[in-house]
């Protein structure tokens, strides 16, 4: 069945794992998503990629060159503008299989938490809280204030669930990339998505 998610990336640390879900949506899963970017976000993923993209369409742009080297892209992606409050995933009508911010700010997580809705990805997790669909968060912060743990319970008790961006090593990673699969799986499979991205722990099959 095809799957229409919300995607949204803010700044937070942790560009790859955007990267893997997008990747893993795109080569994996038949739909449709919506994308929406923070300035944050994309300033971040800058950093830690050594990218220099100055629009959101850079970087869909960079990410579907990417999957169309490899195959043919099962998943296709409509941009969303991160200020515009009346887009389509503003909507209680848009109907959806879920949203996921990869990874979360404490500021974005913060803002959700306590129905602030001051941007289109802060609105679109809140109507997607209210109208009771899945909604994962990957926040990433070192340490934790109390806040931000009091804010990810807060979060957890309206349904949402957090998953922290911390990959397990039981899996040997032998690259970033396959901590950036980790993640994204983990997300995929709250979703109700199963992708087999790496061996599963006590897999004998072959890969
Ligand atoms: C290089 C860099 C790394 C950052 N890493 C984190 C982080 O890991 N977690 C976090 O909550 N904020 C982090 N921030 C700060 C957020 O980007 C900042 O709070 C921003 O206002 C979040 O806005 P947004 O949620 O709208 O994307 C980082 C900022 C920069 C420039």
């Amino acid at each position: 069945m095809e799957k229409n998610l919300i995607i949204a990336i803010t700044g937070a640390s942790g560009a790859l794992y955007a990267r893997h879900l997008l990747h893993a949506l795109c080569m994996h899963v038949p739909g449709k998503s919506s994308v929406i970017i923070s300035p944050s976000g994309l300033r971040v993923c800058n950093e830690e990629t050594g990218t220099n993209f100055r629009k959101d369409e850079e970087y869909l742009q960079w990410i579907q060159e990417s999957v169309s080297r490899k195959s043919s892209p099962v998943h296709s992606f409509q941009l969303e503008d991160y200020r515009d409050i009346g887009a389509r995933s503003a909507s209680g009508s848009n109907s959806h299989d879920g949203m996921a911010i990869v990874p979360c700010s404490m500021k974005t997580l913060a803002s959700i938490t306590h129905g602030i809705t001051q941007n289109l990805i802060e609105r679109a997790a809140d109507v997607t809280l209210k109208e009771r669909r899945p909604l994962v968060v990957v926040p990433r912060e070192a340490p934790y204030s109390l806040i931000h743990l009091r804010n990810m319970t807060s979060l957890t008790e309206a349904g949402a669930t957090v998953v922290p961006a911390s990959p397990g090593f039981y899996q040997k990673p032998e690259s970033l990339d396959d901590l950036g699969r980790f993640i994204a799986s983990r997300v995929l499979s709250v979703l109700g998505i199963q992708v087999r991205l790496f061996k599963p722990w006590l897999d004998e099959s072959p890969e």
